[in-house]
């Protein structure tokens, strides 16, 4: 018998992207890395398969005296680091609203104390059936459930329907009506949740919260939100005037904006109409990090403080971040024009590092592209399945061809 606690029964397991990405690394040593496609990996990497870092941000990191990125950081992060990470998730549609951050591990943290501090036990978190595996294992962490409504509709469009009709469940179910929406260029998708959707959500949320019986919780995850375009941003404007009963959460991170993803730094930010309710998420989730790891990255914060007060640096750096976010874009134009030209499905495709081709046999397919020496990541099961392919983990000249290669797997093993 396991000397383990019985609540842990059922955790662990095999991790499907790190088994496919092991599968990959083990292939490429035996004919070389140059010799097979790689897809699997979900970081920016260049031609060469090296992770893209960003010049502003090496040159912030030694602006730092070594000594003072060596001191522990303040719990809940230095008001300069919160202020940068006000202005990276928002820039210039940042709502009109009383709002407040704490620093977390990455995004990943900030997910994790949304999702603890704002559901009590057993009850139930609502997204996308296209999601990031993480949130269910944050959820059976936590000991809160998990549910998520079909993506998209019959015609490829965001499933606005599914989403209201999933709201009205939990509401019936549950106090707090608590979603998580990872848009702009979701994970595994590269969708974009359009302002027209937003604006139907919202209405529908706040519906919710002003029924007497509710309250709502929007966690947004934009850990991808520089590689839209700026101006996907606009629907922010939409958080202007809540019901007090209406917070949103909006986990922000340097993994993917700053290139940083081993740092381990993110800012969980409160949007609300009341101060109050800022300053009691500020209290609670301080109390929560002291409970869990402490401090974030002292030197994750100084570079994002460095990076805001300078205005030469920030300006090469929101050039660089641009330019990181075209390259990316033209990686997916490629796949894009090409899944067209071969007839293969894919989700609807706005930005982002992947792109995913729904298939029902996705295991089998991403399988019959193995013998090829093409690996992909196949995720979900049943309605949900689909091969997930990481644009941003292979130069353009390998991206070309892929489609058609999907389309002859998908072929091969029958949809
Ligand atoms: C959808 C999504 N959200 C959040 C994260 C958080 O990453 P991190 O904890 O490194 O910020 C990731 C990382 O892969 C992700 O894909």
């Amino acid at each position: 018998m396991s000397v383990l606690a019985k609540h842990t029964q059922g955790k662990g397991g095999p991790d499907k992207i790190f088994r496919i990405s092991g599968m990959a690394k083990a292939r490429a040593a035996e004919v070389g890395k140059e010799n097979i496609i790689n897809a699997t990996t979900g970081a920016f990497l260049d031609a060469n398969g090296q992770l893209i870092t960003m010049k502003t941000v090496e040159e912030a990191v030694k602006l730092i005296p070594f000594r003072d990125s060596a001191e522990y950081a303040s719990i809940e992060g230095t008001p300069g680091f919160v202020q940068a990470a006000i202005d990276g998730a928002f820039r210039e549609y940042r709502p009109n609203a009383c709002i407040g951050g704490v620093a977390t591990p990455g995004g990943t943290g900030g997910l994790h104390h949304a999702i603890y501090n704002y559901l009590e036990p057993g009850d139930t978190v609502i997204s996308m059936d296209r999601y990031w595996a993480a949130y269910k294992s944050i959820c059976r962490e936590c000991g809160r459930s998990f549910d998520t409504f079909v993506s998209f509709d019959e015609n490829n469009n965001f499933n606005v329907q599914g989403c209201i009709e999933k709201l009205r469940e939990y509401a019936e179910k549950q106090t707090n009506v608590f979603m998580i929406l990872n848009t702009p260029a979701n994970n595994p998708t590269g969708y974009n949740v359009k302002q027209n959707e937003w604006e139907a959500i919202m209405a529908e949320l706040t519906a919710i919260a002003n029924n007497g019986r509710n309250n709502v919780v929007l966690l947004l995850d934009v850990a991808y939100i520089d590689y839209a375009a700026p101006e996907a941003r606009a629907f922010f404007s939409l958080f202007n005037n809540l019901p007090e009963n209406f917070i949103l959460l909006v986990a922000y991170t340097m993994s993917k904006s700053y290139a940083m993803y081993g740092y381990r730094l993110g800012c969980l930010l409160c949007v609300s109409s009341s101060q109050q309710e800022v300053d009691d998420f500020i209290a609670i989730n301080k109390f929560s990090s002291r409970a869990t790891w402490s401090n974030c990255s002292r030197l994750g914060m100084h570079v994002m403080e460095k990076i805001d007060q300078t205005p030469e640096l920030k300006a090469a750096f929101r050039a660089e971040q641009e330019e990181l976010r075209l390259s990316l874009l033209k990686r997916a134009e490629v796949f894009v024009k090409e899944a067209q030209e071969v007839g293969l499905k894919t989700c609807p495709f706005d930005s982002g590092f992947f792109v995913t081709v729904p298939t029902v046999k996705a295991e089998e397919v991403a399988a019959e592209l193995r013998k090829s020496d093409i690996f992909m990541v196949p995720l979900g099961d049943g309605a949900n399945a689909g091969i997930r392919v990481a644009l941003c983990a292979l130069p353009e000249e390998k991206i070309v061809g892929i489609a058609a290669k999907i389309k002859e797997a998908l072929d091969i093993v029958g949809e």
